[in-house]
């Protein structure tokens, strides 16, 4: 399985201090060389962490693979098709939020997420959309002609019974399944950890991961090369 590394807290430290320090493009070049196959950052509307100054120069340095996460927003497609990372993964977003809290409604919004995707399409980008794992979600990105879903497992990764975490999985599998025989690419992430990665590393529908704060948290005691490292050694 290939592994998306999210480094938007290297620029959440930077932007504690509002200085230039650490450098999410020296975090990408890192992360690269540790073993990741794709850099993944989330330029959000509040700048919060990531700048447009850090996606300009990955566009530039990053040898793999640089996914853009973005709200779809005029502001956000202006930005993307200017810079043309390799991939865009459209996500809901809330300003008031800690993180990304769920997935994208496609279904409720099926003609202004076509219009974005196509767009972004034209520009050689391909899309991929962020969605809760329900077959509803997949059917409206195939037909929002998604090139990508990413699946969301922060439900999977907060069940704590076993009942649930099992509940939880088969609906990752089954929506996995479901999406490849559409013909679209099947990632996952959010929340997944060293830990609770086993179960969703089983499910072969699955080729690439998007994780953000877990490496970056063990990176702050461990170093970012190692921490990669050791999760591309759980995924592969
Ligand atoms: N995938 C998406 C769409 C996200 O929004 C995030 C969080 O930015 C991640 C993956 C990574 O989540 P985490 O930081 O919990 O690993």
């Amino acid at each position: 399985m290939k592994l998306g590394v999210n480094i938007d807290h290297i620029a959440t430290i930077r932007e504690a201090r509002k200085t230039n320090e650490p450098d999410p493009v020296a975090a990408a070049i890192i992360s690269e060389l540790a073993g990741a196959d794709g850099i993944t950052v989330h330029l959000r509307g509040d700048r919060r962490h990531i700048q447009e100054r850090d996606l300009r120069i990955l566009k530039e340095v990053v040898k793999t693979h640089l996914n853009l996460e973005m709200s779809a927003t005029q502001e956000m497609v202006r930005i993307a098709t200017n810079i043309q990372p390799h991939t865009c993964t459209l996500v809901p977003e809330k300003p008031e939020e800690v993180t990304t809290e769920g997935g994208l409604d496609v279904s409720l919004n099926l003609e202004a997420i076509r219009r974005v995707v196509k767009r972004l399409q034209e520009y050689s980008i391909e899309v991929s959309i962020f969605i809760d794992p329900e077959l509803d979600q997949i059917k409206a990105s195939y037909n929002a002609s998604a090139n990508a879903i990413e699946l969301n497992t922060n439900k999977y990764s907060l069940a704590r019974k076993q009942e649930e975490i099992e509940t939880e999985i088969q609906k990752i599998k089954d929506c996995a399944a479901m999406g490849k025989k559409l013909g679209m690419r099947i990632l996952a992430g959010h929340a997944l950890n060293y830990i609770n990665i086993e179960k969703i590393v089983a499910i072969l529908d699955i080729e690439e991961l998007n994780i953000g704060h877990s490496i970056i948290a063990r990176a702050a005691l461990v170093g970012l090369e190692r921490a990669v490292r050791e999760m591309k050694q759980l995924i592969t």
